[in-house]
C-alpha cells in the first residue's frame, strides 16, 4: 500500500470505569504521566504517516478538541515570560501538516457505528484505527507504521496478540491459516469455551474504504451493538486481511491496572522518576 493519509479514532465511550473523574474529563484526556491518552495515539498515527485525524467524538468530548487547538493566552504568556521550551512543546502536539476533523456519534450503538460515522471524511481511501486505550509502546516503528509496510491494496491489517483464554471474551478473536497470517475467521468477545483461538485483536486496524459499505448492513451483534468485527468477517470473504503481531508492549488503559502498569512504565524510564519506581515496573 502506497500511503495511509487517514486515522480514525472513535472516542466517544463514556468510561465508566474510570467515574468519577470521567464525570467532566474525557477518558482520553487521562494523563499517563504528563501526557494526554490521545496524545500517544495521535503520535502512533503521525508516525504511520497519518496527515488527517478524524476524532469520531460525541457533546461531552469537546476537551479533546480543545487540547489539539491553539491556546492564546497560555502561549502569550509562556512567549512573555520567556519558557520557550514549554511554548515549544504545547505548540508541537502535532506537526504542521497535521489537520484534525471531529465527527459527531450522536448515539453510543457500538464501535461499527463510531466508525461508520467518518465515511465521509474517509472518502474512498484506505485508512486506519486506532483505540487510545490501547497503548502500544515500542522502541521501533509504532505498530501502526508496522502494519502500513505489510497492507496491500484493497487488503486489511489488525494487530493481534495472544491473550489468556479466559479472556476471549474481552476481545474480537481471529482464527489464522495455518502457517501464515490471513485471517480465516473472526467473531466478537467469543466465550472461551467458543473462541477459535486465543489471538485477540488490539486496537489498530489498517482498513479498505469497503468496509463502510459492509458496515451499513452490520446489524447489532455481541451486546446489542453494531460491531466493527462483524463487519471485518464479512470483508474476509472478498479481500485477504491479515494478523499482525505487533513489535512492542500493549497496555490496556481502558481499565486501572493497565493505567497504573502504563503510568509505571513511563515512570521507570524518566530520568528524574525511575528511582521512584524501581523494583516495580
Ligand atoms: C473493541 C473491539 C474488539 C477489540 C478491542 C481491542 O472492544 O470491539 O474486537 O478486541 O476493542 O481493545 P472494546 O474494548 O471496545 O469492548
Amino acid at each position: 500500500m502506497a500511503r495511509l493519509r487517514k486515522v480514525v479514532f472513535p472516542v466517544a465511550g463514556l468510561g465508566t470505569r474510570f467515574l468519577p473523574a470521567t464525570k467532566v474529563v474525557a477518558k482520553e484526556m487521562l494523563p499517563v504521566l504528563d501526557r494526554p491518552l490521545i496524545q500517544y495515539a495521535v503520535d502512533e498515527a503521525v508516525d504511520a504517516g497519518a496527515d488527517t485525524l478524524v476524532f469520531v467524538t460525541n457533546r461531552y468530548k469537546h476537551s479533546i478538541a480543545d487540547y489539539f487547538d491553539s491556546a492564546y493566552e497560555l502561549e502569550e504568556t509562556l512567549e512573555r515570560a520567556g519558557k520557550r521550551e514549554l511554548l515549544a512543546m504545547v505548540q508541537g502536539l502535532l506537526p504542521p501538516h497535521v489537520r484534525c476533523v471531529y465527527v459527531t456519534q450522536e448515539q453510543a450503538l457500538g464501535l461499527g457505528h463510531a466508525v461508520l460515522c467518518a465515511k465521509t471524511v474517509i472518502g474512498d481511501e484506505p485508512f486506519g484505527i486506532i483505540l487510545p486505550d490501547d497503548l502500544i509502546v515500542n522502541d521501533g516503528p509504532g505498530a501502526l507504521r508496522q502494519m502500513v509496510a505489510r497492507a496491500t491494496d484493497g487488503g486489511g491489517v489488525l494487530a493481534v496478540e495472544e491473550v489468556p483464554h479466559a479472556e476471549t471474551g474481552k476481545y474480537g478473536i481471529v482464527d489464522v491459516e495455518a502457517g501464515g497470517d490471513r485471517i480465516r475467521h473472526m467473531v466478537e468477545k467469543p466465550k472461551p469455551a467458543d473462541a477459535p483461538s486465543n489471538l485477540a485483536v488490539v486496537g489498530r486496524y489498517v482498513l479498505p474504504a469497503r468496509i463502510f459499505e459492509l458496515l451499513e448492513k452490520t446489524t447489532p451483534g455481541a451486546g446489542g451493538e453494531i460491531q466493527l468485527t462483524d463487519a471485518i468477517a464479512a470483508l474476509l470473504a472478498e479481500t485477504p486481511v491479515l494478523a499482525h503481531r505487533f513489535e512492542g508492549t500493549r497496555f490496556d488503559c481502558g481499565n486501572k491496572a493497565g493505567m497504573v502498569r502504563a503510568t509505571l512504565h513511563f515512570a521507570s524510564i524518566d530520568p528524574e522518576l525511575r528511582h521512584l519506581v524501581g523494583g516495580i515496573a
